[in-house]
């Protein structure tokens, strides 16, 4: 398989890979000692269509799109995807029964505290991969708005479907004998694109979030394009708004025809569709900008769901902002309030976080209910000298978010976010995916997954509804960033909630012995302007031969230990799969990154979700498969045979039961 893959690989990608001889060096450690991590041989690059993991490792399959979570209904049978019979009749009402489709971010809740066998977990359902699920959907490229048109009109029932496969399954999970799987439980939940979901914060109520359906702004149907996520202190789970746009249809021409300004407005930062990814529009007219134009400016947002109150209203936090929210993860400053790290991921967009005015009360669950309710949220402008600020967004007479600059209240600033960081000066970043604080350092990691428009001059141009200078900087160094990039930010004073931060380039994510290419391990060599679109640096690790090669770096997590845990999303066909890497982030072996385990093709993996005790790594393998279709398919993962790919949630452990 492997020798394989290599001979369909590029040259520049595979060749000089780290080699069994050469990463066993590393791992016993015979070049120089090095303190006792858990010693793995690295799995090489793969392009194999199964879940590779390293030697000594083993995982569970927990739960597939599809999977019964109520005693009232059947686990999908794979056989009815591939002839299409899924769709008929109540299928909107199973699924909505069911696991939900594309797993995306992870949170395990235990059910004591410290419990690493037993325990709640929140999984996103981000999107459909129309493609992958259904079978006869016709042409893609220019002719795909037509044909996927005519598709939902013959098949009525798609969208409520579709729309029961989004959002959040919230499962009872323990490990046994055979390892982790899904229990019945009290908790057992299915959020969908038409749970109704609370509005709070400073944008509840307000006008511009009132539609025909809600004349009050309060309360929206649902939430959809949950892509990473996180925890907050007190238990709950964050589950993040990212591609909203692709949802709504006959948005371009509303916009251009519509005397309703403010909407048109508020919505300018952000691309429109008239003849949307998905279709919606066709069949519930909520998703028809003509009908209800305001109906987008309820989603972007972070959303808090209980999973002790399957009961309870999600509610989307406003405070925290509106944008392509990647996740949304939390840590306590010195004086108790909590700081939530976020990503807005698109080219050329920014980098966020947001404190709470109060401080987070263990002894007291009612008071921390609504703790993300009221706060500040910044953005962060990152300096040429390796300093950097966090820019408050705040409606201020004296700053320039006020009535002269088109903000009247902090609704109109966290639902016009974007903007007001473009007034405040906000650095565009290469696509900020996952924000990850450290609890164990405090420093914060930044996975800047890749920006291919990335310029080494000066290149002012239209980026999401405003010109940006598209040039390299120090924090974003290089051109046509294919590869992407990780940032490490060190806030001052180690206080989470501090105005000031230092940051350094962690990573430049690539292959390290390509030929043509260079490995750098010197931080200074790292001057935008004369670096290659290839070149890679490894926070500064100086064997090229010891680590992995890697692309686009996506989610991330930190273990117990404070290792750094990274997933990729590449989709270029031509690298190897993706995969889940580790590196430690302090030490002799700072940058010394390793891959643990591969996907199936087609899929990138998220997550990094440990157990309390670090024994157990939960993954979310996302669309297996992508690249093909349900009717031409490049994978059959997890079922294997000829059945269709399926995204599925996996446990990751050592076989020996240590940590990992
Ligand atoms: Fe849904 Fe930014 O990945
Ligand atoms: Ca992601
Ligand atoms: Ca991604």
């Amino acid at each position: 398989m492997l020798r394989t893959g290599a001979a369909l690989a590029p040259a520049l990608w595979l060749a000089g890979c780290g080699t069994l001889a050469s990463t066993d060096r590393a791992a016993t450690g015979s070049a120089a000692p090095l303190p006792p991590t858990p010693a793995f041989v690295p799995v090489p690059p793969q392009f194999t269509d199964a879940f590779v993991v390293a030697s000594g490792y083993t995982w569970d399959r927990i739960a597939t799109w599809g999977d019964a979570l109520f005693a009232d209904v059947a686990s999908l049978d794979p056989l009815d995807v591939a002839s299409g019979s899924f769709l008929y009749d109540d299928a909107a009402q199973k699924q909505a029964r069911r696991f939900g489709a594309n797993c995306d971010a992870l949170a395990y809740f235990p059910l004591v505290p410290g419990d690493s066998a037993r325990g709640v977990l929140c999984i996103n359902h981000e999107y459909i991969t129309a493609e992958l699920t259904f079978t006869g959907l016709p042409a893609s490229g220019r002719l795909r708005a037509a044909s996927r048109r005519k598709w939902i009109e013959q098949h009525p029932g798609a969208v409520a479907w579709m729309q029961a496969a989004h959002g959040v399954s919230v499962v009872h999970v323990a490990r046994g004998a055979k390892g982790w799987q899904i229990m019945p439980g009290n908790n057992t939940r299915r959020v969908t694109a038409n749970t109704p979901c609370e509005i709070a914060g400073p944008a509840r109520g307000a006008e511009l979030l009132r539609t025909n359906a809600d004349r009050t702004g309060t309360l929206v149907l649902g939430t959809f394009a949950n892509c990473a996520g996180g925890k907050t202190p007190w238990g709950t789970y964050l589950t993040a708004e990212e591609n909203f746009p692709d949802y709504f249809g006959q948005a371009r021409s509303w916009a251009e025809s519509t005397d309703d300004m403010l909407a048109r407005h508020a919505q300018r930062r952000f691309h429109a569709f008239d003849a949307s990814p998905y279709g919606w529009e066709h069949a519930d007219p909520r998703f028809d900008a003509r009908v209800e134009p305001r109906e987008p400016l309820r989603f972007g947002w972070i959303v808090e769901i209980d999973p002790q109150d399957p009961a309870a209203a999600p509610r989307k936090r406003t405070a925290l902002g509106r944008f392509m929210h990647e996740g949304a993860n939390t840590i306590l400053a010195p004086d108790g309030r909590v700081v939530a790290y976020m990503g807005d991921d698109e080219q050329f967009e920014y980098l966020y976080k947001f404190v709470t005015r109060a401080a987070f009360d263990p002894k007291n669950p009612a008071a921390n209910r609504d703790l993300l309710d009221d706060g500040i949220l910044y953005a962060a402008r990152l300096d040429a000298d390796g300093r950097g600020e966090w820019l408050p967004l705040v409606l201020d007479d004296n700053g320039p978010l006020n009535a002269a600059t088109g903000f009247h209240s902090q609704a109109d600033v966290v639902i016009r976010v974007r903007e007001a960081a473009d007034l405040l000066g906000a650095t565009p970043m290469d696509r900020p995916e996952d924000v990850e604080p450290s609890p164990v350092t405090g420093r914060v990691y930044v996975a800047c997954t890749k920006n291919t428009d990335r310029q080494p001059r000066e290149t002012f141009a239209e980026s999401s509804g405003r010109r940006v200078d598209f040039q390299v900087n120090t924090s974003n160094p290089r051109p046509a960033n294919e590869l992407g990039h990780i940032v490490e930010l060190i806030e001052a004073d180690d206080d989470a909630a501090a105005m000031r931060f230092r940051w350094n380039v962690f990573l430049l994510a690539g292959n390290p012995t390509a030929p043509g290419t260079r490995f750098l391990v010197d931080a200074t060599a790292l001057v935008p302007g004369q670096l290659g679109a290839a070149d890679t640096y490894y926070a500064g690790f100086g064997d090229a031969s010891s680590v992995s090669p890697i692309a686009c770096p996506d989610n991330l997590g930190i273990d117990p230990t404070g290792r750094l845990w990274i997933v990729s999303d590449s989709n270029d066909r031509t690298r190897p799969n993706n995969g889940c890497f580790v590196v430690p982030t302090a030490g002799r072996e700072r940058g010394m990154l390793r891959q643990l385990a591969s996907g199936p093709r087609g899929c990138e993996l998220c997550g990094c979700e440990f157990t309390p005790d670090g024994t157990s790594l939960f993954l979310s393998v996302q669309h297996p498969g992508e690249g093909g279709t349900i009717d031409a398919p490049v994978s059959h993962w997890p079922d294997g045979g000829e059945l269709p790919a399926r995204s599925t949630v996996i446990a990751v452990r050592r076989e020996d039961g240590g940590p990992l």
